[in-house]
């Protein structure tokens, strides 16, 4: 085949980060921001690597040399291992042009690195017909992330792969589809681009310390995330919205929100928002907050006035796909 093109969404965390990289659950869902990756062969028998968007321009690795680079660039690292990865699992050995472009920037938290490595597989599953399933990919990304970045629950390859909104259970033991029309969301930019294996590395050495009370914090999290779930189910919102303040509560003491964050999500609350809270690894990035329609442009503004950027974009996106 000449040239296949596949991408894939970016990510929100709705409730349960953290705790759900010692193995409690969490909700994520797919947003309408994607990331594409384009294969085709390379008649060099040579690997070029083109992502523009992290300012990579004809990175060249020899098909051997996969993910034996030190020097490779950080931008194009879970390229590199997502190929030597593929590559491995189907015996194959062969030159491929890689072009990855991105509908948002890396710097919001999106999960561009997970976003990119799911387009990539994709379009190299369908390049090479190796008729891989959803897990296989799945479990292949997966593989590429703790790879390159060691840490990680994988909760973004699977809003990746699946899209909607989904209940996951940390490295993919459960995967579940969450039925819900819309999510009526605001997020808010802090402005500040956070390290998720940091933050993930900070809460780790605070388990270590304190291991029974964080253990505590982390099954009070999982409680949420079941009620989480039950709310959706039942469409009750206000709930919804208590149970993102309560979790906000749980990150705070878990070290992870900032001023900023504070910020953002205390002006949400007193302007109307039904709850909020942090999204992600915390330290930055983004939140989130619940609104009523009435209340939506009373909210964005109150995140503009604390200081936020808020970022449109819709939940519920699908999932990996050929383009
Ligand atoms: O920083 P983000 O948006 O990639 O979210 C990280 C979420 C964590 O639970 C802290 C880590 C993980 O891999 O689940």
């Amino acid at each position: 085949m000449n040239k296949t093109e596949a991408s894939a969404p970016g990510k929100l965390m709705l409730f349960g980060e953290h705790a759900v990289v010692y193995d409690r659950p969490c909700l994520v869902t797919a947003v309408n921001q994607r990331i594409r990756a384009s294969v085709s062969p390379n008649p060099n028998n040579a690997v070029r690597i083109n992502a523009p968007d992290v300012n990579i321009r004809d990175y060249e690795v020899g098909v051997e040399d996969l993910g034996n680079n030190n020097q490779t660039p950080k931008g194009i690292k879970f390229v590199e291992f997502g190929l030597k990865n593929f590559f491995e699992k189907y015996h194959l050995s062969s030159g491929i042009n890689v072009e990855t472009h991105s509908d948002f920037s890396s710097q919001f938290g999106f999960g561009s690195s997970s976003a990119v490595t799911v387009a990539l597989l994709k379009a190299l599953s369908i390049q090479f017909n190796t008729n891989t399933t959803n897990q296989e990919l799945f479990e292949l990304a997966y593989k590429t992330v703790l790879d390159v970045q060691g840490v990680g629950s994988g909760f973004d390859l699977a809003a990746g792969i699946w899209g909607g909104t989904l209940y996951f259970v940390g490295g993919g033991k459960e995967i579940t589809p969450v039925s819900i029309d819309h999510w009526p969301i605001v997020v808010g930019y802090t402005g500040i681009k956070a390290d998720t294996a940091t933050l993930v590395n900070q809460v780790s050495k605070l388990h270590q310390r304190q291991p029974t009370i964080i253990d505590q914090i982390f099954d009070t999290i999982a409680s949420i995330v079941t009620k989480a779930k039950e709310c959706i189910g039942r469409n009750n919102l206000e709930q919804l919205g208590e149970l993102m303040n309560l979790n906000q509560g749980l990150l705070d003491s878990l070290g992870v929100s900032t001023q900023q964050l504070d910020n953002l999500t205390i002006a949400a609350r007193s302007s109307g928002a039904w709850g909020a809270k942090l999204s992600g690894a915390g330290g930055g990035d983004c939140m989130i907050a619940l609104v009523s329609n009435q209340k939506r442009s009373l909210v964005e503004s109150a995140i503009v006035s604390a200081g936020g950027q808020v970022l449109t974009v819709e939940a519920n996106a699908p999932g990996v796909r050929q383009e």
